[in-house]
């Protein structure tokens, strides 16, 4: 019987590793495990053995079962490999889609790197902000008509008691008082770089934009202090060439005020096709208004300051020469576009 046992575990173990299909494994295993199988009907013969020889053949015979089992599952697992395709580790992969920082973002950490690498310290301050931040302070009166520049969303909320309506801020000079509160004695240094709110929507505008904001308080501040200052970023940021200028404007909250102008990078000055005069409207500027300081808690008799503001789209589009048809694609999000930075 021994023999016998060993016999059909080598013919079993030669056929299924031969097996070609899921159908012919599943035969064998019924031809040898089933009811009827080559395996049972020696088991059911172990009654004719000796009680020693059948607990050697038992054992034997559960061996083998075991091994027919085995050798079943690794041929069908094989058989299954074999359908799968073939994995060829010579072909290119499929890049990683990684993502980018928005053009915006890019500016923002470029502006901030120059100003603070000079001193100046960033901050940000609410965009939902109170009338007498974004204006009151600023020394715009109740009812100035120069309010309607910036044109404005108001909140539609009841007044604070002391800072009146509540308002979407439609530029970065809202973080000038809240600076001078935060750190009471000068010297200031501050940038703030914030998302603005005016309602206007064209192809050059967006209800949302960015600014930055520069404001500088200290003893003995002066114009050349804020030339100087603008001059250095411009020249950092957009190129060694590009000096700036001053021209007289009127903001309330500076007192003398200026548009600041940055040399076309084309004619230096000269005047050509695309700036006409040879200058570029970069920002707004001045020295903040002695009443503004007071507003802020600053003597306006020892300490003096100046401030600048301008859009980072602005200055982003002027750098890169970058030709936005309509600036609304900035804030979609169409990665068609948005890819390419
Ligand atoms: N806040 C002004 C604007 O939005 C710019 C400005 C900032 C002007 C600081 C003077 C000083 O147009």
């Amino acid at each position: 019987m021994k023999q016998e046992i060993q016999n059909i575990r080598n013919e079993a173990i030669a056929q299924i590793t031969r097996a070609k299909s899921a159908e012919e494994l599943e035969n064998l295993r019924i031809s040898y495990l089933g009811r009827s199988g080559k395996v049972s009907q020696l088991t059911k013969r172990l009654s004719e053995l000796s009680d020693q020889d059948k607990q050697e053949a038992g054992r034997l015979l559960n061996e083998t079962k075991n091994i027919i089992h085995k050798t079943l599952s690794e041929q069908k697992n094989l058989l299954q490999d074999a359908v799968r395709d073939w994995f060829d580790p010579t072909i290119p992969g499929e890049k990683a889609k990684i993502g980018s920082l928005h053009l915006i973002t890019q500016a923002i950490n470029e502006i901030s790197e120059i100003f603070t690498g000079i001193g100046f310290t960033r901050v940000r301050y609410p965009e939902v902000e109170w009338d007498w931040y974004s204006f009151g302070s600023l020394n715009f009166a109740k009812d100035h008509p120069a309010r309607d520049d910036w044109e404005t969303y108001w909140i539609d909320v009841p007044d604070h008691k002391k800072f009146g309506p509540m308002l979407l801020t439609p530029h970065t000079s809202s973080g000038q008082l809240r600076e001078m509160e935060r750190v009471k004695t000068p010297p200031i240094r501050m940038l703030n770089i914030a998302k603005c709110y005016r309602r206007q929507s064209d192809v050059a505008h967006t209800p949302m934009f960015h600014q930055f904001e520069g404001l500088v308080i200290d003893k003995d501040i002066n114009i050349s202090n804020l030339k100087g200052t603008l001059d250095y970023f411009s020249k950092r940021y957009f190129g060694p060439k590009r000096v700036t200028r001053l021209r007289p404007h009127h903001f309330p909250f500076t007192e003398p005020s200026f548009e600041v102008d940055i040399i076309c990078d084309i004619c230096l000055g000269k005047g050509c096709k695309l700036c006409k005069e040879g200058w570029l409207e970069l920002a707004g500027a001045g020295m903040v208004h002695p009443t503004v300081l007071s507003n802020g808690g600053i003597d306006p008799k020892i300490y003096s300051g100046f401030a600048f503001g301008t859009g980072i789209e602005r200055v982003l589009m002027m750098k890169t020469g970058l030709k936005i048809p309509d600036l609304r694609i900035l804030y979609s999000t169409d990665l068609r576009y948005l890819k390419q930075f």
